[in-house]
């Protein structure tokens, strides 16, 4: 049997989580924006190898308990196999989201970097919503690629070089008419909870802005460089024909295609360990209050 996607891609996303937070930050959302002060029951869409459970039981009132559900037979077990010696009380479940219904039984419902991948997302948010009781919370990390892709300096290059903004904006507009999933699904969450009846609703942007620097032979700065290449910064396009033929699929002319295929190889080209660039991710945080 083909092996389902996510489960090859623990790799890509371990490698890739601390791009988003400093610690800081998510202690400071906890505290003083979900302003969490009782031990809660929360459920986690899509948690992958367990994220947020990682970076959020240790922030959250003792006696909080982390559910995780995922696709991913590979990934949940990956999950349970980490949490097994934590202090923490947890509880992992491989499950397809859409085919299953909870009405009523957590505190909070949560994802990160989710929604952006299922084709009708606003059925997901229903799902979130119905699954937590009232006066609960949902809470979407997710992300506004628009938003990240500008937020990118590679030292001594001007951006249009390597990055066509405009470009991209149209690419995954179709992307979103054809298959229904948004990259930038980020910044449209406040609008969709609200439609869905959602309070209170609160949206921040992720803090962290990270810096390779090419003057600091700083002791992270491989693993920084890693992570960076992972998350699809300065990767190679590959083969042109295929490269142009497969954007033309997703509606782009073939001059368009080609302009792209160039921006890229150029990246690709440019950003080695010794670059200096600044690139934030922007990842959106929506949260609001579900009153029935
Ligand atoms: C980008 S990953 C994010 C994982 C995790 N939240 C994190 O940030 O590390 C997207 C996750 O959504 C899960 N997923 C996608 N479609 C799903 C579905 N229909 N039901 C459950 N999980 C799904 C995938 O298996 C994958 O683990």
């Amino acid at each position: 049997m083909e092996e389902y996607y996510w489960d090859s891609q623990l790799e890509y996303l371990q490698n890739t989580r601390d791009l988003y937070y400093n610690d800081d930050y998510l202690e400071f959302l906890v505290s003083s924006v979900w302003k969490i002060s009782k031990p809660v029951h929360i459920i986690d869409y899509g948690c992958g190898y367990g994220y947020l459970g990682l970076k959020l039981l240790p922030l959250l009132p003792k006696g909080s308990i982390y559910k995780g559900i995922d696709k991913g037979e590979q990934l949940i077990d990956k999950a349970k196999n980490l949490f097994k010696n934590l202090p923490y009380e947890t509880e992992f479940t491989a499950t397809d989201v859409t085919e299953m219904n909870i009405n009523r039984e957590y505190d909070i419902a949560i994802c990160h970097a989710f929604l952006l991948h299922m084709t009708n997302p606003k059925k997901i948010l229903q799902k979130m919503i119905n699954s937590v009781f009232n006066e609960g919370r949902i809470i979407c990390f997710e992300p506004h690629w628009v938003s990240n892709m500008s937020s990118l300096y590679l030292h001594e290059y001007d951006q249009s070089e390597i990055m066509q903004l405009g470009f991209l904006q149209k690419l995954f507009e179709n992307d979103t008419k054809r298959n229904g999933k948004d990259g930038n699904i980020g910044i449209k969450l406040p609008a969709y909870l609200s439609e869905l009846g959602v309070t209170n609703i609160d949206c921040r942007i992720s803090d962290k802005v990270n810096f390779l620097d090419t003057h600091i032979n700083h002791t992270n700065k491989q693993s920084l460089f890693d992570s960076l290449k992972e998350e699809g910064l300065g990767i190679a396009p590959g083969e042109k024909e295929e490269f142009i033929e497969t954007l033309m699929k997703r509606d782009a002319s073939f001059s368009e295609a080609q302009a792209q295929y160039e921006a890229e190889l150029r990246f690709s080209r440019l950003f080695n360990m010794d670059s200096s660039l600044t690139y934030a991710p922007n990842m959106k945080i929506t949260s609001g209050v579900i009153k029935r």
